[in-house]
């Protein structure tokens, strides 16, 4: 559910009109809803508190928000006033998750590249757990940790080599991809980093991809990831956490309906009967994918003799790339919806190239020059991977509150985007 609804014929974004917004702030334009990002987070964490998963010291379970899906400060401060962590995979992630106000002991640092500086910024700020994903990444951890007098608290990453469907850029379970270290691996390390003296290891992890829509897969994940905590604590390591990855996928409208919450967490709680473990979870796009969509103007609708009809919009792939890098499919709601029969557009944006195609032949409610349209489903992986592509200004965010907005993220000015460079001394 969301909260992005039709109210006389117009499109609102709780109690405020998309239409006044995009006239104050201008498109193309990121819009987040609240009160859907706080459903959301609670929905999950209800769903997972009535199965009875716990986290540390038999309280809530760590739900730690993947940063990565959206990194606005604002939208993270939401969150974080929930009751949420973070899941993060750089400094600047961690630095933001704690500019937000998220406690370091709820930042989980994941990544299977982090930097000797980054290990020691995240274990300075007393993260919650670092999640390594190799050998090597371990030593490093280790390293890092004895030069500060410190031990680094981990959890190791495996890869169950499970294969969830979805887009092959987005699937990170199988033995092929680059994440994690295989079961066999995992005993071995945890054994290693149990007589560590720079390492902590209280856990294991696996994520296994995004935008799932199936729980069979994650099932038998999650059932291997038992045998593995089961196996590790009968050669009598101690394993405290069981960290379980995000990906549970939203309806992207023309998708099977994905699993909903309560059937995760219960999947969860049959597979983990009896298991005695603090869990958590790190849940990106379910929380804000349905809470924020990209509001663009329609600058032409354009005829090709061929009987084509182009709308080329404001908006372009480097505001929202997802469709161009994933064939994503995200509905496109006409804020102001005109009546008549339905026109089949191909939806472009203006940037040069064949691939700023937002959807091929989608039929749509008639479409005119300065109509304004919403991207639905645009809130996670939207404005995080949007770019200055040809040296078009970075898209502005605004987050609502009831009939409230604050433009929380502002469009540059030339001047901003110019003086970030310098000229060469020679030049
Ligand atoms: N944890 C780890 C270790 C991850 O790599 C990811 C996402 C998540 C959690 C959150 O997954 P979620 O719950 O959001 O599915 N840019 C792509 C998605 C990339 C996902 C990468 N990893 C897209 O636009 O679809």
């Amino acid at each position: 559910m969301n909260h992005f609804e039709l109210k006389g014929g117009e499109l609102f974004c709780e109690g405020v009109s998309l239409a006044d917004i995009a006239a104050a702030v201008g498109t193309p334009v990121y819009v987040y809803s609240s009160a859907t990002l706080e459903r959301h987070f609670q929905v999950l964490r209800d769903a997972l508190v009535a199965e009875d998963l716990k986290g540390e010291h038999g309280g809530d379970p760590l739900i730690a928000f993947a940063v990565k899906a959206n990194s606005n400060l604002a939208v993270l401060k939401t969150l974080a006033r929930m009751g949420a962590g973070a899941d993060t995979v750089s400094e600047g992630e961690i630095r933001r998750a704690l500019a937000a106000g998220v406690p370091p002991e709820k930042i989980v640092f994941s990544g299977v590249g982090k930097t000797a500086d980054e290990l020691a910024f995240a274990l300075k700020a007393g993260v919650s757990e670092i999640n390594v994903e190799s050998e090597p990444e371990m030593r490093l951890a280790s390293q890092v940790a004895r030069s500060l007098g410190l031990r680094a608290t981990i959890a190791i990453r495996v890869n169950p080599d499970i294969s969830a469907g979805g887009h092959a850029k987005i699937s990170t379970g199988k033995a092929d991809n680059k994440f994690g270290v295989s079961f066999s691996e995992a005993e071995r390390l945890y054994a290693n980093a149990s007589n560590d003296a720079g390492l902590n290891p209280v856990g294991v992890t696996c994520h296994i991809g995004s935008q799932i829509s199936d729980l069979e897969p994650m099932a038998q994940a999650f059932a291997k990831m038992r045998g593995l905590v089961e196996r590790l604590r009968g050669e009598g390591l101690s394993v405290q956490r069981l960290d379980l990855g995000g990906g549970l996928g939203v309806p992207y409208f023309n998708q099977p309906e994905p699993p909903s919450p309560a059937d995760y967490a219960r999947m969860i709680a049959k597979t983990m009967d009896g298991l005695d473990i603090a869990y958590a979870f790190e849940p990106g796009r379910m929380i804000a994918a349905n809470a924020g969509v990209l509001l663009a103007r329609v600058l032409h609708i354009h005829e090709r003799p061929e009987g084509r009809k182009f709308a080329v919009l404001d908006a372009a792939m480097n505001d929202l790339i997802r469709p161009a890098m994933y064939d994503a499919y995200h509905e496109i709601a006409p804020v102001k919806p005109r009546a008549g029969e339905p026109v089949v557009y191909d939806v472009v944006g203006p940037i040069c190239e064949t691939g700023d195609t937002f959807t091929r032949e989608r039929a749509l409610p008639p479409l005119e020059s300065g109509d304004l349209v919403a991207f639905l489903s645009a809130g996670a992986y939207g404005a995080v991977m949007a770019s200055e592509y040809n040296s078009r200004l970075l898209v502005p965010e605004v987050l609502v509150k009831g009939d409230q907005y604050a433009v929380v993220r502002p469009r540059p000015t030339y001047e901003e985007m110019m003086e970030r460079e310098r000229p060469a001394p020679w030049l």
